[in-house]
């Protein structure tokens, strides 16, 4: 079987991407698979720090748990999406303890966030994750720049981030941020945000992001590693199918399955109808929307 660093570098050279799968309730963990294994494709499950603070994934042993119940590990694999060093409520992170723990329960690739640190620190941070995964022989992802949205209160309007370049991942920075700390996945921010998870922000309809393909382009010449793309639900179409000729390998998607099972759940409160939305919206966005139903032999190969 080939490994998750290669199959993520297959995609960005064949101008693909691997669509990662956020699950913040068990339950829809099953459904995500059975999606993926139908439209023969390939991608991640994972599941975020939060989604066990914030949500009910529980934790990162729960959700590996009920991934091994459903595994097709010819269409799918697990990852431990961000452990950020500081969280989204300004608080320290014993982040090696929660990603050690992940390596030994078998996770297949690991992310570290130090977003909210300086450029040194946040390079210090990730050099000593990426340290433990390739010691455990899985892939590190890291993240420079701000992609907002999970933070609580209220935020800049996105026409103003956009047009500011807020936050954007620095050229120069990624370069130096690469080299120093040997990731293998990097996360970028070029004007995409994450859909909100505080509050009654959570059920609102995420705005629609745009991406700014150039800077995109200089990120993905400066660091030549595969570069992935977070808040991958409710981007503008084209510019989604274009980030995947300039560099992004990976694409996270976590608002759009989630609010489909919590609305499913809200109007039925049967988890198998809840189940079931998860299910026809995963079809959706791998074939309609992403256009990568079929791609799994193209990936694995
Ligand atoms: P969305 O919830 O906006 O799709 O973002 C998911 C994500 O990037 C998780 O890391």
């Amino acid at each position: 079987m080939p490994t998750t660093a290669h199959i993520i570098t297959n995609a960005r050279r064949a101008g693909v991407a691997v669509l990662a799968f956020n699950v913040p309730y068990l339950p829809m963990v099953a459904p995500v698979i059975r999606a993926v294994r139908e439209q023969d494709a390939f991608a991640l499950v994972e599941t975020a720090r939060l989604e066990w603070i914030k949500f009910a994934a529980h934790s990162a042993a729960a959700v590996q748990a009920e991934f091994a119940k459903w595994n097709q590990p010819d269409h799918v694999r697990l990852h431990l999406d961000h452990v950020p060093v500081i969280d989204e409520d300004h608080l320290e992170v014993d982040y090696i303890s929660v990603i050690t723990q992940a390596l030994e329960l078998g996770y297949q690739s690991v992310m570290v966030d130090g977003s909210r640190l300086n450029l040194e620190e946040n390079i210090d941070a990730t050099r000593r994750v990426v340290t433990l995964a390739h010691r455990a022989g899985v892939p590190c992802e890291a993240e420079l720049g701000m992609v907002m949205g999970h933070e609580a209160g209220p935020t800049l309007p996105y026409d103003e981030l956009f047009e500011s370049g807020r936050g954007f991942t620095d050229v120069q920075e990624a370069q130096t941020f690469v080299q120093q700390t040997g990731c293998d996945w990097l996360s970028v921010a070029v004007g995409n945000i994450h859909g909100a998870v505080s509050g009654a922000m959570k059920d609102e309809k995420k705005v629609e992001a745009r991406l700014d393909l150039a800077h995109l382009e200089r990120l993905q010449r400066a660091v030549g590693i595969p570069l992935v793309l977070h808040g991958g639900s409710g981007i503008n179409r084209e510019c989604l199918l274009a980030s995947m000729k300039h560099g992004i390998g990976k694409i996270n998607v976590g608002t759009e399955i989630r609010q489909a099972y919590e609305r499913a759940l809200k109007a039925s409160s049967d988890v198998t109808a809840a189940q079931e939305a998860v299910y026809e919206k995963t079809c959706w966005l791998i074939g309609d929307h992403f256009n990568l139903a079929g791609t799994r032999q193209l990936l694995t190969s």
